[in-house]
């Protein structure tokens, strides 16, 4: 039954959340948080008709609901199947969704060549943290795989169609962020490829938000490519005054240097505010920045090797994640 207070119940793994009626099943799973979240590539919560796409969300309906109570036949995307009251789902408690992510992930993979010892994204790349949790030791097909050679889409980004997993964000961000777009899915199935019509330019205010939104390495900024391992840059939170966007930042610092300007993420890696081209590409000088601190990186994440910080404050959102995580690795 319905609460008065209006929300529903719903347990994941065996933990029972009252959450909003018609959210999808991953922000109900993202209210518990930890292991329970499912993994995703495609969706992408500040990004309207995101998701459906990847199938990395993939999670058992074991109870549809109170009212019907029976069991969902087929595993269902997290992200494109919403709540009802009493519904029971498992994520890591279901053998069928383990084997369902393995197989996911190796599709995945079958075209996404195996250079992350040159790529921009290696150490915060989605694809790289799915395929070493549930990816295969060695690839099981032989064929030729679908080679692209990579191209400059407008002065500051630069396209990499080979690692491109058609997640379809980068095309979210330029419809809803930018006033028109020049860039989209082209052709079906074993042709589609992102591109910029006739190598149109993305050159919108907002265009190098595709950059934050790519999961993978397919689209990374022009005025940092190579610059340094990620690992090796220490990130900070900065403001600026700017008119177009908050002027909320990360700069990724190399001793003075800025080497990139990125936008600020969430404990599951989207954007908190987007940033304008301006304040990424433009502005690589300290004296536009007022420093507020250095950034929270996950103690899991390989950035945050030499990265020191004051303890989390204890209302901080990413306060808990952390702690689940400590826990997780004493208890190996
Ligand atoms: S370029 Fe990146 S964001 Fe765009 S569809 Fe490909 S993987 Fe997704
Ligand atoms: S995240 Fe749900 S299908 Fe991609």
């Amino acid at each position: 039954m319905i609460e008065e207070n209006n929300k529903v119940k719903v347990t994941i793994d065996g933990i029972m959340v009252e959450v909003e009626p018609g959210i999808p099943i991953i922000e109900a799973a993202r209210q518990i948080g930890g292991e329970s979240v499912p993994p995703t590539m495609c969706y992408y919560s500040k990004l309207k008709g995101s998701g459906g796409r990847c199938r990395t969300c993939l999670v058992e309906v074991s109870k549809g609901s109170e009212k019907d109570p029976r069991p969902m036949p087929k595993l269902v995307p997290s992200c494109r199947t919403n709540v009802m009251d009493g519904m029971e789902v498992k994520v890591i408690t279901s053998e069928r969704v383990k084997k369902a992510v393995e197989g996911v992930t190796e599709f995945l993979l079958i075209n996404h060549p195996l250079d992350c010892p040159i790529c921009d994204q290696a150490g915060e790349c989605k694809l790289q943290d799915l395929a070493y949790e549930h990816g295969l030791e060695r690839t099981r097909s032989e064929f030729p795989r679908r080679t692209f050679i990579a191209d400059d889409i407008g002065p500051n980004i630069k396209l990499n169609m080979n690692r491109c997993i058609l997640c379809a964000r980068c095309v979210l961000v330029a419809n809803q962020l930018t006033d028109h777009r020049d860039h989209g899915i082209l052709f079906r199935g074993d042709h589609a490829e992102i591109s910029t019509y006739l190598n149109k330019a993305i050159t919108n205010d907002f265009s190098g938000n595709v950059i934050d939104v790519c999961p993978v390495g397919a689209l990374t900024d022009r005025t940092a490519r190579f610059k340094s391992r990620v690992w090796f840059t220490k990130p900070v939170n900065a403001t600026c005054k700017c008119e177009k966007c908050s002027g909320k930042a990360v700069l990724w610092m190399k001793g003075n240097e800025i080497i990139r300007v990125t936008a600020r993420k969430d404990q599951y890696n989207e954007v908190e505010e987007f940033i304008c081209n301006e304040c990424r590409f433009d502005r690589k000088d300290i004296n536009f920045w007022t420093i507020e601190g250095p950034t929270h990186i996950s103690d899991h994440s390989v950035i945050s090797l030499n990265h020191y910080e004051l303890p989390l404050p204890k209302d901080d959102p990413h306060y808990l994640i952390d702690k689940k995580e400590q826990i997780k690795t004493k208890i190996g």
